[in-house]
């Protein structure tokens, strides 16, 4: 960095200012205390920044307009991958918007005007990730040979029972205190699972044919790097002062949950069941050793410790249950096909072996809902998977995931009757949770309650899952587009959303927690 290019970064700190005229209201209230100057996480901000910002826009854009266009890139790909991208998008552009936030509230809140230029710097990272994302799913939905469900995620999300939980993990970037908000967007979702999510995904992409996805997430994942940065000087900053360890310790061990298990099952079920599956790969649970174990919990925790700052004890808990949890998602999300926008492909046979090899047990518990599976996509057999569960699982009122999970026979389903409501819990971390800070989690209302009662059909057509016809699916249970599911199939089975939590009495289950009478 030139001397002058440091002259003016010093200046633009120096624009910093407090307002003798006018009280500034406190927005967003932290319980931290931060003090006024730490190392600065973001020297080489102004010229080298913005000129990168410009060459991103044009390679990214540039190169997908002209090369991969005139290829036909997208329809190069194996479409049980690309599928994946029509919830996929959507999600992580949810969580583009959250972190978007996060930065203005942060830059609110923390008086450190090295902290703020970094904050500002990544809060146009953001917008730009906001915008890329959204510019390719319509990229995506002009280009690819089945685009219906690349547009229609702002319409159903709100209740889909895949995105809600997604949408509700993400959302804790800018829902809290803002340094606990750093703590689920910089120190954890970007530090642990940005590696995954904007690195890793691409070689399943790349693997799966797909030439147009690395191309925009790396130039992605290039700015993570700035952004953990931000985090782990937010991070040092705290540290600073030793009155924020009391609160510190038990904030990073529930944003270390939060993440966990809407990213690992999110991403357990893309990785494992959303690719070409002739082409051999690793499996998630070999990433997420390589990403989260070692190079997170391991090398970027364990410098931590030397500050008094422990590793997170919930993380060998998340070890554990990341080697089912994407196979009971990937289970549940298939049942639930009618419900989702994209085409769901259901597991061959001759890919029984990969499963059972790199999970040890898998067939035992999953191969035969699969080999019905395979029969029951043709509409021609009028038979749903979803017939095989008469009710909607508890759904957790803190991460809104089934909580069935990690595998239905190893749950610890946690179930309180309130007075008013019933709440299922998928861990005690979830319940604790929810008891320090239950107007947080009030809003919280799940599928289950929301369509308890309804007819199937009446779902999908509330929710706009139709394509244009006005009559077939935009979900599908199969890749074959020959042979798709119209409305009326479904209503001819009748399928009633029931879910027993609803109703406002006090629910059991046989081996959950001791309801108050
Ligand atoms: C990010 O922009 O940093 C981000 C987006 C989605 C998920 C996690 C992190
Ligand atoms: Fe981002
Ligand atoms: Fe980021």
């Amino acid at each position: 960095m030139t001397r002058s290019l440091i002259a003016a970064h010093e200046r633009v700190k120096n624009l910093d200012w407090e307002t003798t005229y006018v009280e500034r209201p406190v927005r967003y209230e932290t319980k931290y205390r931060i003090p006024a100057k730490t190392k600065d996480p973001f020297r080489q901000l102004l010229r080298d920044f913005l000129v990168m910002e410009a060459e991103k826009d044009d390679r990214t854009y540039g190169s997908l307009l002209d090369v991969l266009a005139r290829t036909d890139a997208v329809n190069k790909a194996d479409p049980a991958f690309t599928e994946a991208l029509k919830p996929l998008l959507p999600a992580a552009r949810d969580g583009e918007y959250y972190a978007m936030q996060c930065m203005m509230m942060l830059s609110e809140t923390v008086e450190n005007s090295g902290l703020r230029q970094g904050y500002l710097a990544q809060e146009l990272d953001e917008v730009r990730h906001v915008q890329s994302e959204t510019w390719l799913a319509r990229y995506y939905a002009k280009h690819y040979h089945d685009p219906a469900g690349f547009n229609v995620s702002a319409r159903t999300r709100e209740w889909n029972p895949f995105l809600m939980p997604i949408k509700a993990g993400l959302s804790t970037f800018a829902s809290n205190d803002p340094i606990v908000n750093c703590l689920n967007l910089q120190v954890v979702a970007e530090t642990a699972y940005t590696n995954p999510l904007f690195v890793a995904l691409t070689e399943v992409a790349a693997r799966s044919g797909d030439t147009v996805l690395p191309s925009l997430f790396l130039s992605i994942q290039s700015d993570e790097g700035r952004h953990m940065a931000n985090g782990y000087a937010t991070l040092a900053a705290v540290l600073a002062d030793d009155r924020n360890l009391e609160f510190l310790q038990q904030d990073l061990e529930e944003a270390f949950w939060r993440q966990h298990r809407p990213l690992d099952t999110l991403l357990g079920i893309v990785f494992d069941y959303y690719r070409d599956r002739n082409v051999p790969t690793k499996s998630y649970r070999e990433y997420w050793d390589d990403w989260i174990w070692h190079d997170y919990a391991g090398s970027y925790l364990g410098k931590l410790e030397k500050f008094g700052l422990r590793q997170p004890g919930c993380i060998a808990q998340a070890r554990q249950d990341v080697h089912w949890l994407g196979h009971t998602g990937a289970l549940f999300l298939y049942a639930l096909w009618p419900l989702c926008f994209w085409r769901a492909s259901p597991v061959p046979e001759d890919s029984f072996g990969w499963y059972e090899d790199h999970y040890p047990g898998w067939y035992a518990y999953f191969g035969p809902f699969w080999e019905d599976a395979v029969a029951k996509a043709d509409p021609a057999n009028r038979s749903l998977a979803l017939e095989a569960f008469p009710e909607i699982p508890p759904l957790c009122r803190v991460c809104l995931l089934p909580s069935a999970l990690p595998r239905v026979d190893l749950a610890e389903i946690h179930l309180e009757w309130d007075g008013e409501r019933n709440h299922s819990f998928c861990s005690v971390i979830c319940r604790d949770m929810y008891h320090r800070n239950p107007e947080l989690y009030r809003d919280h209302t799940n599928f289950g309650e929301r369509f308890h009662g309804w007819d199937l059909a009446d779902v999908i057509v509330e929710m706009g899952l139709l394509r244009p016809d006005g009559r077939t699916l935009i979900g599908q249970p199969s890749l074959d587009l020959e042979k798709m599911w119209t409305i009326d199939d479904i209503r001819a089975i009748g399928w009633e959303v029931k879910y027993p939590l609803a109703e406002r009495i006090p629910y059991r289950l046989g081996h959950a927690d001791e309801v108050p009478a």
